[in-house]
């Protein structure tokens, strides 16, 4: 069904991360998204890529999520979550703790990816002030890497684009290096060399003292920058570095968790566990805003009992924390989840996938190929500015019926995990189409 649009009513909103000049000249709208497709409003089928952005791996418009919404909307659509709250979040606490690692088992909810960020820093700096360990205020992260766009978040992440407009962020965050590396173009699985790498977060130990750092976060595949494989080995050093340092470790399982690697989360795919999980997108199939931070029983017992009885123990919290829908949203998710055995068909599917992906290898414009579990990065050589031609791609393959979510000059591909085979086969048809037309 072809929708109209008004040029002019598409002035007033200023359009996220977007070329808002750009787009309003020659708008792309979806009007419709159900299953792996979207509608555009001419009346194009998109096939979703990306699965929105990594969100929707359910598949847009699941029946049993709009019926738990619309359900739950009857009953309550609103409760504080401050010194009260409703049965649902606390349901949904309990189904997502049974995913995280077993040590893992305390949730608090937010609404977001980057709210998760900004939250799990507020954990790292009240678990050391309650254990009176006041001199940890060093946060470790990495080039390349996405944590969202709230201060925090911007303050640990590694894009320029992201941080070069906002000079005013944290203070005394260091960064370790990326983990991308020449030598591991185009080859599969992960990189078998850099390791070492990890061996950053032991260099600032001995330049800044391993006790004046609170913790050190990583996405451990990071996603928006273009799925950067963690080299073999390089996790579990993380994780050896912290225990030695006392550092607290912040997995961002943003993209990562709910399946994408084939496993609840990555933890559990690479066999580390961290201190503290943020989690979003997902966790609603996309449905519904909502994030969450998950963290050891250790972390929130220390947090709680150095407060008084009867006292606040964490001085944070949204108004939309837990909000009814999000977690009615959530807890149809985490069913669907379990009954149609999403993340066994993403683990399933991963293989085709990785061949699919690497069967673009071989394309002239095509400069790296990087898959884990069900997402890729396909990245091309810039064009006349970095990013240009990521860009030019991105509203190539949309009107080549492809949604594809770039960053950069990388593609990042993220299939749901409901996809066939031959959904896998029509993306990778039209991004090679795509890359044809562009080149040409
Ligand atoms: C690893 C990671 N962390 C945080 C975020 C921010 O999430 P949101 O956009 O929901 O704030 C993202 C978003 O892509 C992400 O990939």
């Amino acid at each position: 069904m072809a929708h109209d649009v008004q040029p002019n009513s598409l002035e007033a909103q200023w359009m996220p991360f977007s070329d808002n000049r750009g787009f309003k000249a020659e708008p792309r709208l979806v009007v419709e998204a159900k299953g792996t497709y979207l509608t555009d409003h001419r009346g194009g089928q998109i096939m979703d890529g990306s699965s929105g952005l990594f969100c929707s791996p359910a598949g847009h418009c699941h029946p049993k999520i709009i019926e738990a919404v619309h359900a739950q909307m009857q009953i309550n659509t609103y409760t504080s979550p401050f010194g009260m709250a409703h049965p649902s979040s606390f349901m949904l606490a309990d189904k997502i703790s049974k995913l995280t690692p077993d040590e893992i088992n305390h949730v608090f909810f937010v609404n977001s990816g980057s709210e998760a960020i900004d939250t799990a820093l507020k954990i790292v700096m009240a678990y050391h002030a309650a254990r009176g360990d006041d001199a940890r205020t060093r946060m470790v992260s990495r080039e390349r890497a996405y944590h969202g766009v709230n201060i925090g978040g911007v303050s640990l992440s590694g894009m320029v684009n992201n941080r070069k407009t906002f000079p005013s962020v944290m203070p005394n965050v260091v960064m370790m290096r990326h983990t991308w590396t020449e030598a591991s173009i185009k080859t599969r699985g992960q990189p078998e060399h850099g390791i070492e790498l990890a061996n950053d977060l032991e260099r600032m130990c001995q330049t800044y003292g391993g006790q004046t750092i609170g913790a050190c976060f990583v996405e451990p595949v990071a996603g928006s920058t273009g799925t950067l494989l963690p080299p073999k080995g390089y996790l579990e050093r993380l994780r050896e570095i912290c225990d030695e340092h006392g550092i607290l470790l912040v997995f961002d399982e943003v993209i990562t968790g709910f399946g994408r690697l084939g496993t609840n989360f990555a933890s559990q795919k690479f066999n580390v566990v961290p201190d503290i999980m943020t989690m979003a997108k997902a966790l609603t199939n996309g449905s519904i805003p909502m994030g969450a931070v998950a963290v050891k029983d250790g972390i929130y017992e220390t947090v709680t009992d150095k407060a008084a009885p009867g006292a606040i123990e964490f001085f944070h919290g949204y108004t939309y924390s837990g909000h009814p829908a999000a977690c009615a949203a959530g807890i149809a998710m985490m069913d669907i989840i379990a009954e149609e055995g999403l993340v066994e068909r993403s683990a399933d599917m991963a293989p085709y996938f990785e061949d699919a992906c690497f069967s673009l290898a071989d394309h002239p414009m095509v400069k790296d190929v990087r898959v884990i579990g069900t997402m890729a990065g396909i990245e091309v050589f810039a064009g006349k500015a970095p990013g240009a031609r990521g860009v030019q791609l991105q509203k190539e393959m949309f009107w080549n019926g492809l949604h594809v979510k770039f960053t950069g000059d990388n593609g990042i591909l993220a299939p749901m995990f409901i996809a066939e085979k031959h959904h896998i086969d029509e993306i990778i048809e039209k991004f090679r189409a795509s890359l044809d037309a562009t080149a040409a």
